[in-house]
């Protein structure tokens, strides 16, 4: 058993959801759409910090197609579990949106205030086209008026955790995906 597994199963708030070899296969499958999707074409990646890190890390080494990465920052949930209902911008983009073919990685959509922030604040600077990869996405929970291309897997309304996704900081760097209890 290794160490990271064994992580998950001494953690009594940890309950396994998402296998690492489903989370890899599933981020295979995404690349393998995005790299028909962008034949030809050299899209600028745009991770959503933090949660997103290592997900855009995985999905990128995956691509054939050539290209450019950058990354935004959103006020978080801060040490809390439930979302704020306010965003706010703490890094800004450094590349040149305007004519250019934008995919926003995020690591999950809630709500989708963030992504609705994320996609009025993009589409104010001109691009060319403009889609989203969210590795997890909560079934029923956003009204979201635009669709998501890429999802990764369709989640229940529970807090999850590992993957890049964080409670107060904290397990990040999973392997898996987790429910974390209470
Ligand atoms: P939204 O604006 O409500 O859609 O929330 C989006 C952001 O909140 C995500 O990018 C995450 O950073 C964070 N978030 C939402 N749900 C979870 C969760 O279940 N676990 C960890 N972070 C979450
Ligand atoms: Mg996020």
């Amino acid at each position: 058993m290794n160490l990271q597994r064994k992580r998950v199963q001494s953690d009594s708030n940890l309950k396994l959801y998402i296998s690492k070899a489903r989370i890899r296969q599933r981020v295979k499958l995404i690349a393998r759409e995005i790299n028909k999707d962008y034949k030809g074409r050299i899209p600028i990646f745009i991770g959503v910090l933090n949660g997103s890190f290592i997900f855009i890390s995985d999905l990128v080494r995956e691509l054939k197609v050539d290209t450019e990465i950058d990354f935004l920052k959103l006020s978080s949930y801060g040490d809390s579990k439930i979302s704020s209902g306010e965003v706010k911008l703490l890094k800004d983009l450094n590349c040149t949106i305007e004519g250019r073919d934008i995919i926003v990685v995020e690591d999950i959509v809630d709500s989708g205030l963030s992504i609705k922030y994320i996609r009025d604040l993009i589409l104010s600077h001109n691009p060319a086209t403009l889609e989203f990869a969210a590795l997890l996405f909560k079934k029923g929970l956003s009204k979201l008026d635009f669709d998501i291309k890429y999802i990764g897997f369709k989640v229940p309304n529970k807090f999850l955790v590992g993957y890049g996704l964080d409670y107060a900081q904290k397990y990040r760097n999973l392997k898996e995906i987790c429910i974390l209890k209470n």
